[in-house]
């Protein structure tokens, strides 16, 4: 099978394995785990930030991060197609205690003053509390988009106007980096809080990492321990951290590359629509043109010559490139796609 549903399925290559099977490890809930301790000081030099926390889940650092930097019945403005919006079970509003004021984003870049028109107002104590700013970089649901790291510099000054904190959910924050080929500071200078996954392109098992200020992350450790994702010789796991970190981040180019082919071969078959120069990374997204093509036929063809794609809504469809698709298996898929399409096309 090539599993283009989410670059969340890869799966650990041998030199991983062996950086996890030589691991050393101790308790991490005491804080002596040295593989674990290891990889939150170089994840918060990368990031440029005081320190950083490994953390079970993209989903649990986002909950901590609007936990750690909010109190209950706060408002957080964010984008209104945000993941921890759409796709991580209402947490937000469950665990962490908030309310979210929803912006129509660009593509889920949000605009500089639509934001301060959605800040409340501080004095007037009808209002919940503004204390959070929310960005995702890349965008999921905007096809992989990049924030551009001057607009986030301007959200950050206005973020600083009004005295709210700014966080950036970077699962994908590396696949921006790569693909300007600019430092991560250049962003995360400018926010309070962030996270990466490992465990998404970077091809770690499991994992994601918060960073911030010291104080930050203290608070997001005790929340952690608090929601149950304390836990105890997860060098094992963090040991493949530190191997996707040192081995696999520049190569992330190369999943880019492949959707860009793969987004300028769909372009050419006239039952699709997709905008190839909107793919700037390893995210893109499809319309099936249904006169033209059952949706359903398509999921269920490719998915019997081997190729899975994941299917948002009716005929809307996601693909994402990742460690385990080579420029082989996306080339396989483009000639898949055609061979199905001739088969099926209405
Ligand atoms: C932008 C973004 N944030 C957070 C997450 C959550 O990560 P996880 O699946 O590890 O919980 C995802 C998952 O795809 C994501 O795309």
């Amino acid at each position: 099978m090539i599993d283009l549903r989410s670059d969340t399925v890869t799966r650990p290559t041998t030199g991983m394995l062996e950086a996890m099977f030589k691991a050393e490890v101790g308790d991490d809930v005491y804080g002596e785990d040295p593989t674990t301790n290891r990889l939150e000081e170089k994840v918060a030099k990368l990031l440029g930030k005081e320190d950083s926390i490994f953390v079970p889940s993209g989903t649990m650092a986002n909950l901590l991060s609007l936990r750690a930097n909010t109190q209950p019945g706060d408002e957080v403005i964010l984008d209104r197609n945000s993941h921890v919006f759409l796709n991580e079970g209402g947490g937000g509003a469950a665990i962490s205690g908030v309310q979210f004021f929803l912006l129509e984003g660009d593509r889920g870049m949000l605009d500089p003053l639509k934001i301060e028109q959605a800040v409340r107002d501080p004095g007037d104590y009808h209002h919940p509390m503004t204390s959070l700013i929310w960005i995702e970089n890349t965008h999921n649901r905007g096809g992989g988009c990049i924030y551009p790291p001057d607009l986030v510099k301007e959200i950050s000054h206005m973020a600083k106007k009004h005295n709210l904190r700014l966080h950036m959910d970077g699962a994908r924050l590396l696949n921006a980096t790569v693909a300007l080929r600019i430092d991560p500071q250049e962003y995360t200078r400018y926010v309070d809080s962030t996270m990466i996954c490992l465990s998404k392109g970077l091809g770690a098992p499991v994992g994601s990492m918060v960073a911030g200020d010291r104080e930050f992350i203290k608070r997001v450790r005790r929340f952690r321990k608090m929601f149950g994702g304390g836990m105890r010789q997860i060098g094992y796991l963090a040991a493949a951290g530190i191997y996707a970190l040192d081995h696999h981040v520049e190569r992330l180019a190369e999943d880019h590359a492949n959707a860009r082919l793969l987004a300028k071969a769909i372009a050419q078959l006239d039952c699709f629509e997709i905008d190839p120069n909107n793919v700037g990374t390893n995210i893109l997204y499809f319309r099936v043109v249904e006169e033209k093509l059952n949706p359903g036929s398509l999921e269920e063809e490719l998915r019997k010559n081997g190729v899975l794609v994941h299917r948002v809504g009716s005929n809307f469809f996601r693909a994402v490139t990742h460690l385990d698709v080579s420029r082989q298996d996306t080339l396989k898929v483009i000639s898949t796609l055609k061979q199905v399409i001739s088969q099926l096309s209405l």
